[in-house]
């Protein structure tokens, strides 16, 4: 038997309708769970435990142990590669993330060659390969990057912000900056998810976590443009390596959006309804996502109801279960493992 035939992530992303969708979570190694608090304590903190390959394993394998889904995605950050091209990165705790702000040409000057990335991610590919000894043959390693869109909003605004005004003003007053920028991102997040597949990742996800903020041009340029020559690089280099793209709340920019970039998989956010998802969406192919994740805080029938809707909704095609972003650490464990019981039971 091929890799693909017992992998059912693997089976949706070659386009198979199932009839029971794998599951995985955004976030499933995270806060929500008592053992990811452990060993995080025992790593010190969120970077520490990033960067150590063993402990790292350790925690994407909780959740898989716990519930069985069908997917692990390794356990890292999207900041990670801007700490690897020269800005420096700190988790405020309660707060999140800060970096060392890029506003100007000479903040772009200092960045590091695409080249010197590895030096520091060589912990995060270690961490790859021992996942792909350890996972039970049947789960499929999910490596992942940000997308240059939404790490360059972190990394010129130095936080996370609501708006990601401080982005969208560097593209309008610096834009050779911007792109400069843009260009170092794209190369980078190519050298990165590469490395991924060469220590072990069978998918690759890109996360575009405000994608949402860029209309019209903008989005073509910089949310759509990005991932189609991101992608395009990979499937010169591991064609049979399954990309899942998430440009999340894209809204009607979700249409078109897998064709246009060669993605195998549109991962969904919880703003788009399902049924126009699957009208809309999944006519091009496979789809992930769109349970809003406070029903893992919330359970009760609804999270039932609404688990059922979604797996009855996307019945008619490749569908991957996921949430539409994170779970949130006030998740109830218990509840996750009710929405898998929705979901196969
Ligand atoms: O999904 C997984 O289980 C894999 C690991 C993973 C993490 N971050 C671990 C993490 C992945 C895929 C990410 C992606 C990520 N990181 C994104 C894109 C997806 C999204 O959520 O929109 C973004 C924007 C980041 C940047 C980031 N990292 C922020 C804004 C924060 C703080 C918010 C928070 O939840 O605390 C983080 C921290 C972070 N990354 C945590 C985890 C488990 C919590 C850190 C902790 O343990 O204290």
């Amino acid at each position: 038997m091929s890799a693909t035939a017992d992998k059912t992530i693997l089976r949706a992303l070659a386009g198979e309708t199932q009839p029971i969708p794998p599951v995985w979570m955004m976030r499933q190694a995270g806060r929500y769970l008592p053992e990811y608090r452990a060993t995080r304590a025992q790593a010190g903190d969120f970077l520490s435990l990033c960067y150590n390959p063993e402990l790292a394993a350790e925690v994407t394998l909780q959740p898989i142990r716990r519930y069985g889904f069908d997917a692990a995605i390794l356990f890292a950050d999207i900041l990670l590669l801007p700490q690897a091209l020269g800005a420096d990165l700190w988790f405020v705790t309660g707060e999140g993330p800060r970096l060392s702000t890029l506003t100007d040409q000479a903040g772009f000057d200092r960045l590091k060659p695409v080249g010197a990335i590895h030096e520091t991610l060589s912990p995060v590919y270690e961490t790859v390969k021992i996942l792909s000894r350890e996972l039970p043959r049947e789960t499929t390693l999910i490596g992942f990057a940000g997308a240059p869109w939404t790490v360059a909003t972190y990394m010129i605004a130095g936080r996370g912000t609501k708006d990601q005004g401080p982005a969208h003003a560097l593209m309008a007053e610096q834009p050779e900056v911007f792109d400069a920028l843009m260009a170092r991102l794209t190369e980078a997040t190519v050298e990165y998810l590469s490395a991924q597949i060469m220590a072990g990742a069978e998918v690759v996800k890109i996360f575009d976590s405000w994608a949402g903020s860029l209309k019209g041009e903008a989005f073509q340029r910089y949310a759509l443009e990005p991932a189609r020559e991101i992608i395009a690089a990979l499937k010169t280099r591991h064609p049979d390596v399954p990309i899942i793209a998430f440009p999340r709340e894209a809204g009607d920019n979700y249409i078109g959006f897998a064709r246009a970039t060669g993605a195998d998989c549109v991962a969904l956010d919880n703003s788009v309804s399902v049924d126009w998802a699957a009208a809309h969406v999944q006519v091009d192919g496979c789809v992930q996502g769109n349970l809003a994740p406070h029903h893992m805080v919330t359970g009760g029938a609804e999270l039932i109801s609404e688990t059922r809707r979604i797996v009855k909704a996307f019945s008619g095609g490749p569908h991957i279960f996921n949430l539409g972003h994170g779970i949130t650490p006030d998740a109830d464990p218990d509840n996750v493992a009710r929405m898998i019981e929705a979901i196969r039971g």
